[in-house]
């Protein structure tokens, strides 16, 4: 037996102390196992009742794609909450059916049907030589070919059909007018419009100016909310918080100076950055602190981010006061309230 020269050779059972280019016969390669034939490659009936059931995965597919698509348009959301728990158990189960398909189908068809080579290959150098990428393309024309797609007209029917329905399920609810309560650029207003009154919530009593002192904050919903259809979609959107801070401290631009009432400042209490609400008001600062992931607006200088993650400030109700001394909305906000999305136009 050799004594190592370094104590750090070691051999291929672990043993520390022994160099490894004495005992070239510990790493013979083994070699690939003995192929095993699929019943698929052997047996012609095998193979079809496997492409029969790649079409039954493919078919469910589109199945559950069309079912998807149903659902938007047949179960339209109402103020009933078993509306929403329908609408989204058919969404849910439709999506489900029509992913797993395809992908189902797709393993099934690799695993049975396509050729079955076993391959060892060699590390190579990262970059691929002109040779190899000309073989790679080779190769997946071979694979194309293996799959057998050209002589396999239904499965290829229902393979095309199945992956060009799919998209539609998500087409269908950004197009928006197919069952209109999926309409996303409803995000873009609310129910408030001149003249409404702010309300307190959830009481729906009218809010008088003289009522509101300096530091108290209200919770705020249109007046008349509950006479709207769908008025709870409606009230998810159009909640404020209201705010009275003394005058001198507020930082108005030309745009926004009109927009308080002496003081009283009305916000969007739905988060910019993904929705929550924001109703933790630190009165010493004007500092208005979302309680999900931290973002903190300055209700004294037009409800700007100060931390967190939230990009854009607060969307403003302009308020002023009706004859009776009520507070009442100028218009609705100037800008869609909530979290950023694609449909925005700033
Ligand atoms: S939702 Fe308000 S900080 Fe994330």
């Amino acid at each position: 037996m050799t004594t190592p020269e370094n104590p750090n050779d070691v051999v291929a059972s672990g043993t520390p102390g022994t160099d490894l280019t004495t005992h070239p016969e510990r790493f013979t390669d083994p070699g690939m196992p003995e192929h095993q034939l699929r019943s698929t490659d052997t047996d012609p009936r095998a193979a079809k009742r496997a492409e029969r059931t790649v079409i039954i995965l493919f078919v469910l597919s589109i199945l559950g794609a069309i079912g998807t698509i149903v659902a938007y348009v047949a179960l339209p959301l109402t103020d009933d909450p078993s509306t929403v728990k329908a609408a989204n158990l058919g969404l849910g189960l439709g999506l489900t059916i029509s992913l797993l398909g395809i992908g189902f189908a797709a393993v099934h068809w690799a695993k049975t049907l396509m050729s079955d080579h076993e391959v060892a290959e060699k590390r190579k150098p990262v970059a691929s030589s002109q040779e190899d990428r000309v073989a790679a393309v080779q190769a997946l024309n071979d694979g194309v070919r293996d799959s057998g797609i050209g002589r396999r007209g239904v499965l290829k029917g229902a393979m095309i059909s199945a992956l060009a329905l799919f998209p539609l399920t998500i087409a269908v609810p950004l197009v928006g007018n197919l069952g209109g309560d999926w309409k996303v650029s409803k995000f873009r207003h609310t129910i408030w419009s001149k003249g409404t009154r702010l309300a307190q919530d959830p009481s729906g009593r009218p809010i008088k100016a003289a009522d509101v002192t300096i530091g108290s904050v209200f919770h705020v919903i249109p007046d008349g909310l509950r006479e709207h259809s769908h008025w709870l979609e409606e009230k998810a959107k159009s909640i404020v918080l209201l705010v009275r801070i003394d005058e001198r401290e507020l930082k108005t631009t030309e745009k926004t100076k009109d927009w308080h009432y002496n003081g009283i400042v009305a916000y969007s209490k739905i988060c910019t950055h993904v929705g929550c609400p924001v109703a933790l008001y630190e009165q010493q600062t004007h500092h208005l602190l979302c309680p999900c992931h931290q973002s903190t607006f300055d209700v004294a200088d037009g409800a700007k981010v100060v931390f967190g993650p939230a990009k854009r400030p607060l969307p403003q109700l302009p308020i002023t006061v009706d004859d009776e001394g009520y507070l009442v909305a100028q218009a609705d906000f100037d800008e869609p309230v909530g979290p950023s999305y694609w449909e925005r136009l700033k």
